[in-house]
């Protein structure tokens, strides 16, 4: 299965997304590989960090380009394959998305953050020619903890949404949490944190990934 973590807005969370959910699923027991296809190089970052850790390792490759022949050798040796890719119509997304599963498109809910979403609509239609099965997630990130206003912009971005057929909406959300960024610095995943609200939401996050 290939999991691509996409959207065509920098700093919307998908580095972090995709390293929490490669951790939750080697948590459980999943042969599972990370691949940074962003030049930034985040995620290897991160699993170099780990790699110092005694926290047990996650395979992270760099690979760059055009990516449906590496993911498909990739998808023959593990059972998940996670793909952090660079934002803005780059060709590794749209590579990536050829050859994937699902598609998950972390979004904060404001108006330059959902803006993108109509060249994300025109890149699935596209990919859909070559790939009519694949499943795209908009996830909601970076969500506010604030309980006078999460309901609220909650609603907003459902709203916006519904708005594209094409598009599913995850129903589990990811807010704004410290510990997502203390995880980045110290190579771990907010799995294996005690903070249970950020564990749920990536365990959440996962179950809808994997069981629909
Ligand atoms: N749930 C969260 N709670 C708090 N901070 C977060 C959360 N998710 C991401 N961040 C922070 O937001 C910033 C952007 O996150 P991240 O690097 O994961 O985004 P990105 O989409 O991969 O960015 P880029 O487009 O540069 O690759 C980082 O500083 C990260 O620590
Ligand atoms: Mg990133």
């Amino acid at each position: 299965m290939i999991l691509v973590v996409g959207s065509n807005k920098g700093g919307s969370g998908k580095t972090t997304l995709a390293t929490n959910l490669a951790v939750a699923l080697s948590q459980r027991n999943l042969k599972v590989c990370l691949v940074d296809a962003d030049p930034q190089g985040s995620a290897m970052y991160w699993s170099g960090v780990r790699d110092s850790t005694p926290a047990s390792s996650i395979g992270t490759m760099m690979r760059r380009g055009n990516l449906v022949d590496p993911l498909r050798v990739l998808d023959q040796q593990h059972q998940i394959v996670i793909v952090d890719v660079p934002g803005r119509n780059s060709q590794e997304l749209l590579s990536a998305a050829i050859v994937a599963d699902v598609l998950i498109a972390p979004h904060a809910c404001s108006q330059l953050d959902l803006e993108t979403l109509q060249e994300l609509e025109e890149q699935v239609r596209h990919v859909r020619q070559m790939n009519p099965r694949l499943r795209v997630l908009i996830y909601q990130a970076l969500a506010t903890t604030n309980p006078a206003l999460r309901n609220r912009e909650r609603g907003d971005f459902r709203d916006y949404v519904s708005t594209f057929e094409s598009f599913e909406l995850a129903k589990s959300i990811g807010y704004q949490r410290l510990v997502y960024r203390e995880c980045i610095s110290a190579g771990t995943g907010v799995v294996e944190t005690a903070n249970s609200h950020a564990a749920n939401e990536i365990s959440n996050l996962l179950d809808e990934v994997l069981h629909g």
